[in-house]
């Protein structure tokens, strides 16, 4: 995996999270971000040039509110062959899509893996997720499974794809969800054994699946206070170590809201993610979740409606360039391993955090400053 820079030394990863759909924030402002081509791929480009570790594609499949299959929410382009596209339009971060079990089966997705992890020069990764959308889920024609048993079955989907990216020789394969016939599959990713995968449990069974399975953990933190934040990643890495023997990454996703004083930047934060909230979509998606879900309890989905507004419920970093920096080295000092940016408008912020926020995580020592020393640099594609 060396080449792939989600390996690398850096002590706070950074990445961009969402912009093959909306990205995280539910607001009515007009400047918010509009999923296009051409907008991807900028935003993509600006995160390599300064070298983000992570492009993360998120799935959806329908929109979250019933009888609106046409809100933003559902304005989502394909992960798989938005990353190839996006593979080729870059040349340093790890390029991300995202999957549940029940929309591809495991075979046709080992091969889609394969030839983005070819196309990116090894810099593919796969974050496969439980779901949690009903109403995406049943489009595909049968019930959403219950909460657990969709783990095992993701379980089982991704042993299918890692016997597909290993085997030399056909198998056979007789699960419970699946069965493969002499199965095989070329050609096989660059990464060996496989591309790195990213898993968001946060249930018990969520939390024992990631450590299992995953390389990046990905959490909602539940709380600012660092003490609670180093509990919280703990649990994850001391699970993953003492039960599976496995070392994994902990990340988190936050909204971004950087402007040249910290009384701008809140005033912002309250238009976009209060005043002009987009109430429709808030109160789907926590119902769905609430419903669905055991990564928040019911009395932190209430309590979190500005984060969930602000950018699907990751730590608001809102205030100056130093605030924001000071937020991720506190998050690096309780033992995050990164952090994947959403903006409502991601080029503005993209822009902001480049410029203001990297040089003082490099400073202090937080990350390299990007350049030719950087293994996976000398990886890019020709
Ligand atoms: C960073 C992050 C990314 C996620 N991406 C998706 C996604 O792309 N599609 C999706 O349906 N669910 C996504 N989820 C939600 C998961 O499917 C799942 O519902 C959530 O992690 C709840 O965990 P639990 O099942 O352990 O309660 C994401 C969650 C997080 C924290």
């Amino acid at each position: 995996m060396t080449r792939n820079p989600l390996f690398n030394a850096n002590r706070m990863k950074l990445g961009i999270f969402g912009t093959n759909g909306k990205g995280g924030a539910q607001t009515l402002v007009p400047e918010a971000y509009k999923p296009t081509w051409p907008a991807s791929v900028q935003t993509a480009q600006m995160a390599d040039a300064a070298g983000f570790e992570a492009i993360v594609a998120y799935a959806r499949w329908k929109s979250y509110i019933p009888g609106r299959p046409n809100h933003p929410s559902g304005i989502v382009m394909d992960p798989f062959t938005w990353a190839a596209g996006i593979a080729q339009a870059t040349s340093y971060s790890a390029v991300f899509a995202t999957s549940h079990a029940p929309t591809i089966h495991p075979i046709t997705c080992a091969k889609q893996c394969a030839t983005i992890d070819i196309i990116s020069n090894g810099r593919f990764g796969l974050n496969v997720v439980g779901g949690w959308n009903k109403h995406e889920l049943e489009m595909f024609g049968a019930p959403m499974k219950e909460h657990d048993a969709r783990y095992d079955h993701l379980a089982e989907w991704l042993e299918v794809m890692e016997r597909m990216w290993r085997e030399d020789e056909e198998f056979d394969f007789d699960g419970e969800f699946y069965k493969v016939v002499r199965g095989a599959s070329f050609p096989k990713p660059i990464q060996q054994p496989r591309p790195p995968i990213m898993n968001a449990g946060g249930s018990p069974r969520g939390l024992r699946f990631a450590c299992e399975h995953a390389d990046m953990c990905f959490v909602i933190l539940k709380s600012d206070d660092p003490a609670v934040i180093r509990k919280q990643i703990d649990e994850y890495k001391v699970t993953a170590r003492e039960q599976f023997g496995r070392e994994v990454q902990v990340w988190t996703y936050c909204p971004v809201v950087q402007r040249d004083t910290r009384r701008e930047a809140e005033d912002y934060l309250n238009y976009y993610a209060v005043e002009m909230e987009d109430s429709e979509s808030l109160d789907a998606w926590s119902a769905g979740l609430g419903a669905q879900t055991q990564i928040l309890d019911p009395s932190a989905l209430r309590e979190f409606r500005k984060r969930f507004a602000a950018g699907a419920g990751g730590n608001i970093l809102v205030g100056t360039a130093d605030d924001i920096a000071n937020q991720l080295h506190t998050f690096a000092d309780a033992g995050l391993d990164g952090v994947l940016c959403t903006w409502v408008d991601f080029i503005d912020g993209l822009n902001r955090l480049i410029r203001d926020v990297l040089p003082i995580l490099e400073s202090r020592g937080l990350r390299q400053p990007f350049g030719a020393q950087q293994p996976a640099a000398m990886a890019a594609n020709s």
